[in-house]
């Protein structure tokens, strides 16, 4: 490798390994992906790691919830993260998982080092305890008033409301998450990490480090306010790594977590003897590494990461870029607006390189929030990618397969301008390297906009008509695909599939960021199959209307509410009748819901229910099921639904009805 080629390893935030990815999720992955791909067209040596996220409590409970180990989940959900991402064209290297024996031993030896240097120690801390559960809860299982403002319903850690921090400790009547119960305060010994000890040489990392301002302005304020020493132990149960030498002690979820950049990329140079781990990741070589993360989690990157890197003998990244969060149409995403829009609903109606180029189009290298906004989606990426870039290409393409046999003319047309194309290379590079891609994409679009008022000015359609103007038509045309040909070289990291196609196109077997400053000429090119199609409005309402359709099923399905016993008077108060099922059709727009057409002996009655996944309609008719008789009808977005139907099993393909032949008839109560 050349000396100008540089090593550098980029990650993307680790998903957490219980929930689908969505929307604001693909900000971070694909503004990562494009500075990635950007590298490696750049010729140099780029990894792009992430994995998933693995340990916790939230996952913990929520494979309780399931039914399933913890290992079961975050392997089916990671799997489904990943799959999702893919298909928008984020192309890792490596995807891991923080549950690794690489990322334990990594862990293991940070946590020694670190013991060793002095940088730990131990503390009796007095938790928040769920008698019920019988297990310490963190500060999010812990609900209650607010100190400050008095809100009531307040997560342990901050207030939604006013913005309060504080402990559970300090909330007016706290209650557990779990069990609804009152916790009590219980002691156990917590392992420390010595944050306050490192400010001398945070304040130094973060000088180096060339952070934006909005990170700097943030870090001043920690500053200010005095680091806080970081308790990176949890007690049992827990899922996630057991602290050397300890029984029931755990580290914290957050402590090995960015360990899982190290331990993807130790997995990935186990594979691949060009790489180097110990050139990456101890101190005093050249090479870089950078971290992509969102603005919540700048605090744990630009103070415990760098500080627990330096305290156990391992460099600092070079950068770490921080991004801000996405809104949809202006406001927070919501399930209820249909706003909440996960990236399946989203590959289901459009495609991804809509999506990439919006994005790109929006991001900046600051925190700003970025909002998409879904009539400015369909009107940008309709003009600028439609109606600018891949118009180009179509109105050339056409003359050079049917008239020229394919080929290209021996030279351009006008080597003037394409060189203000060509010379736009190094700007838009720059930009993409400081991650000022919304500039990059203007200025990208402006040249876009040049060379179709060059074909505007050339009328190729009308040259074409007259004999004698026969080669200038290729010469045009040859002018026209090249200008298209190098903004394709510029967007590759943005919309990679589009670039794919054009290069295709021009039928050479791979692009680089170099390929831009030399026209193709005299070589021949294949027939032209229209790259993109527009957006249809059609497409961004139905996807809106699914969301909706889901929040509605969600809201359908029975909720955990306390464990607190009912009286048998409660219990007589539910009216519960044998039905038998005469229709049952499927909802359109809802996946899970079928409707059904119940005999209730007396009366005829509808209702919806979450159980297509387990059965077909046609099979469920004449089959006899337990209603909830005298529950208040209830509106749903597909109309009104007069009952509940009960049901046995976990759910989805597992719900168990009674059978067809049970001797109950329609209208017998059920004790
Ligand atoms: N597991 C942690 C990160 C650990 S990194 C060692 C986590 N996971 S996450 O799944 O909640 O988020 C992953 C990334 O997506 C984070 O960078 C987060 O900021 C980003 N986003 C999640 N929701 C987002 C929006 N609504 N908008 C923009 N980015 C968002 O945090
Ligand atoms: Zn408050």
């Amino acid at each position: 490798m050349s000396s100008d080629v540089r090593k550098i390893m980029v990650s993307s935030a680790l998903p957490y390994a219980n929930g689908h990815a969505h929307m604001g999720h693909l900000v971070e992955y694909i503004q990562s992906d494009i500075w990635a791909r950007f590298q490696k067209l750049r010729g140099h040596r780029c990894t792009y790691v992430c994995a998933a996220d693995t340990h916790g409590t939230p996952i913990m409970m929520k494979a309780r919830q399931e039914g399933i180990t913890p290992e079961e989940l975050v392997t089916r959900v990671a799997g489904e993260f990943l799959e999702d991402l893919e298909a928008f064209g984020v192309a890792f290297d490596n995807f891991y998982t923080t549950h690794s024996d690489e990322n334990q031993s990594l862990v293991n030896r940070m946590f020694e080092a670190l013991r060793d240097a002095g940088h730990i120690y131990t503390k009796t801390i007095e938790q928040a305890f769920d008698e019920k559960e019988n297990m310490f809860l963190p500060d999010r299982f812990v609900k209650g008033g607010c100190p400050r403002c008095k809100t009531e319903e307040q997560y342990g850690d901050a207030c939604e409301n006013c913005g309060a921090t504080y402990t559970p400790n300090d909330l007016i009547d706290p209650i557990s998450v779990l069990s609804n119960s009152t916790p009590i305060w219980k002691e156990s010994e917590h392992y420390f990490f010595r944050l306050s000890a490192f400010e001398v040489n945070l304040r130094k990392w973060m000088k180096s480090a060339g952070l934006h301002p909005h990170i700097t302005s943030k870090l001043e304020e920690w500053f200010e306010a005095g680091l806080q020493d970081w308790d990176i132990s949890r007690d049992a149960p827990y899922f996630g790594f057991k602290i050397p030498g300890t029984q029931d002690k755990y580290f914290y979820v957050w402590l090995d977590a960015p360990v899982g950049y190290l331990a993807s990329f130790l997995h990935y140079c186990n594979q691949h003897d060009d790489l180097d781990f110990d050139e990456y990741w101890s101190p005093g070589h050249d090479t870089e590494v950078y971290h992509f993360i969102g603005k919540d989690i700048v605090y744990f990157h630009t103070l415990f990461w760098p500080a627990v890197l330096e305290g156990s003998g391992f460099r600092t990244p070079n950068s770490v870029f921080a991004h801000g969060f996405l809104t949809v149409n202006g406001k927070k995403m919501s399930k209820s607006r249909g706003t909440f829009i996960k990236a399946r609903t989203y590959l289901d109606n459009l495609d991804p390189s809509h999506l990439r180029y919006y994005y790109a189009a929006k991001l900046g290298p600051g925190m700003d929030d970025i909002d998409l906004n879904l009539d400015d989606f369909i009107a940008r990426v309709n003009s600028d990618l439609v109606g600018k870039l891949v118009n180009i290409a179509s109105r050339c393409a056409g003359f050079i397969n049917k008239r020229f046999d394919g080929q290209l003319a021996p030279t351009l047309d006008d080597p003037q301008l394409f060189a203000e194309f060509t010379d736009a290379a190094e700007e838009i590079a720059l930009n993409y390297e400081h991650r000022e891609y919304s500039k990059a994409m203007r200025h990208v679009m402006s040249l876009a906009d040049k060379a179709n008022r060059y074909i505007e000015d050339k009328k190729p359609w009308l040259m074409v008509k007259n004999e004698d103007q026969a080669d200038a038509v290729q010469l045009v045309c040859t002018q026209g695909l090249n200008m298209f040909r190098t903004l394709m070289i510029f967007l590759t990291p943005v919309i990679p599939a589009l670039a794919e196609k054009s290069r295709v196109l021009f039928q050479e077997s791979s692009w680089s960021w170099s390929s831009s400053a030399t026209p193709l000429l005299g070589t021949s090119i294949s027939t032209f199959k229209p790259l993109l199609t527009r957006i249809e409005p059609e497409q961004v309402e139905k996807m809106v209307e699914q969301v909706k359709a889901s929040s509605d099923e969600t809201a359908a399905k029975p909720v955990k509410t306390d464990s607190d016993e009912i009286t048998i008077e409660d219990f007589t108060k539910v009216d519960l009748r044998i039905a038998r099922i005469e229709k049952a059709e499927p909802v359109e727009g809802a996946d899970k819901l079928l409707q059904l057409t119940l005999d209730v002996g007396d009366e005829s009655r509808t209702v919806f229910a979450g159980i297509k996944a387990a059965y077909e309609p046609d099979a469920l008719q004449g089959r006899l099921v337990v209603v909830v008789a005298n529950l208040k009808p209830r509106k749903m977005r597909f109309g009104m639904s007069e009952g509940m139907v009960l049901a046995a099993g976990p759910g989805g393909e597992d719900i168990f009805l009674l059978s067809a032949d049970s001797g109950a008839k329609p209208g017998m109560r059920v004790k």
